[in-house]
């Protein structure tokens, strides 16, 4: 088999950079591990940078999402039972959209079956070869036979576990890692959302996090330790440990229910340098991991897919390299804001297990500069709602 683009990986990465290309009559191929149920059954995220909301629209899969989705013109952060907002809108004219990264997902399979464009689930031993050189392709096997895949670039779209960084040899690739001493336990449950908006909240007890997918489903976090495991945490001492991190006037407004889905997320800053390497383009978790403080791994993906998207139209439209040669350089310059952000954001609001009195007073007084200062209220509000492409 051949095609023009093999994209290995039908994550939002993949799937996105694959309708972009294919509305550009470009030819692409996803290989994936699972199964289309298997994906759409991970729980990640729910918001977009208006970048991200641009991009499902120029790939044709706006519409649901323009329909359902929640806009928000700021946040709330509280630091015990102090709760400020920062408006978005005012600081810089625009807004993010509340839209699961499970419907994001859906919304894109669905587009691609619509056009008939190839998937292969259930490919396992995927492996690239020449990426280097003149002859790339991708090895894999399906119900056991052995398939070849020639083409004329990879995008590795495999996230963090995937082969694609793993094929850049090590003489090349550079990685950087932070991983936190916390990690972040969450609940899905068919309850309304406790506020209008979301709450990033810090205490005493530990960072906690009110977040929402609708008017009747919502995303609830709270800091735990690494060696917790979801089975320690009833949904009343969930709910009674959220309660006592978030301002008093919430937690009597906070309406509780049934877990619909309970489960840790470890926290982790990483980036792998370069992001290219001959003809295997990184993109999304394959490269970068954030931190979910500030709601960045997804739509840092997408940043990644509109540079490689560019520079693939580039090369086929206009037979000019440019783009695709540049596409590290610049993927990275914004990964790398992106990834400061997060960190940022994080140190701020979580508990450290070795933190002094004085880095606490630090974490209390940056917390109040933010709360009475318009400059670092428009800094976060900058950042949150995403830098320019
Ligand atoms: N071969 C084929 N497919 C693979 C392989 C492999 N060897 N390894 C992994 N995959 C598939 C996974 O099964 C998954 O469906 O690649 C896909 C990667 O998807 P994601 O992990 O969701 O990564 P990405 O598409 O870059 O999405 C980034 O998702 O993880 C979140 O926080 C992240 O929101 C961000 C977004
Ligand atoms: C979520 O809704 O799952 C969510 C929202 C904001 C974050 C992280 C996660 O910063």
């Amino acid at each position: 088999m051949r095609t023009q683009v093999a994209i290995i990986g039908g994550g939002p990465s993949g799937l996105l950079l694959g309708q972009l290309l294919h509305r550009q009559g470009i030819d692409t191929v996803i290989l994936e591990r699972k199964t289309k149920a298997y994906v759409l059954s991970r729980i990640r995220a729910g918001i977009l940078e208006v970048g991200m909301v641009k991009l499902m629209r120029e790939a044709g899969v706006g519409e649901r999402m323009d329909r359902e989705c929640f806009v928000h013109d700021g946040t709330l952060i509280s630091y015990g039972d102090d709760l400020f907002g920062i408006n978005f809108k005012e600081y810089t004219n625009t807004s993010v959209v509340v839209y699961g990264q499970t419907e994001v997902t859906r919304d894109l399979y669905a587009a691609r079956e619509a056009a008939g464009a190839p998937i292969i689930y259930n490919a396992s031993d995927v492996a690239i070869h020449d990426a280097d050189g003149q002859t790339p392709h991708i090895t894999y096997r399906v119900d056991g036979m052995e398939q070849r895949l020639d083409c004329d670039f990879i995008a590795g779209c495999d996230g963090f576990h995937g082969i694609s960084r793993q094929t850049i040899p090590l003489s090349v690739r550079r990685e950087y890692e932070k991983v936190y001493p916390f990690g972040w336990l969450g609940i899905l449950s068919q309850t309304p959302p406790v506020n209008d908006e979301l709450i990033y909240a810090s205490s005493e007890r530990g960072f906690a996090l009110c977040s929402m997918r609708n008017a009747n489903l919502s995303r609830y976090y709270i800091q735990c330790s690494l060696s917790d495991s979801p089975d320690d945490w009833s949904d009343t001492a969930f709910w009674d440990e959220l309660r006592r991190r978030i301002p008093a006037s919430q937690a009597e407004a906070l309406v509780t229910g049934p877990s619909i889905e309970k489960s840790i997320a470890p926290l982790r800053s990483f980036v792998t340098e370069p992001m290219r390497w001959g003809r295997l383009f990184l993109c999304g978790d394959a490269a970068h991991i954030v931190p979910p403080t500030g709601a960045k791994g997804l739509n840092t993906a997408a940043s990644d897919v509109h540079y490689l998207y560019h520079g693939l139209v580039q090369h086929y439209r206009d037979g000019d390299d440019e783009g695709i040669e540049r596409y590290s350089e610049r993927a990275l310059a914004r990964v790398w804001k992106a990834e400061r952000f997060s960190w940022w954001f994080t140190n701020l609001m979580h508990r450290y297990p070795d933190q002094s009195e004085f880095d606490l007073k630090m974490q209390q007084a940056e917390i109040a500069f933010l709360r009475d200062n318009h400059n670092a209220q428009s800094v976060m509000a900058q950042n949150y709602v995403g830098l320019p492409y």
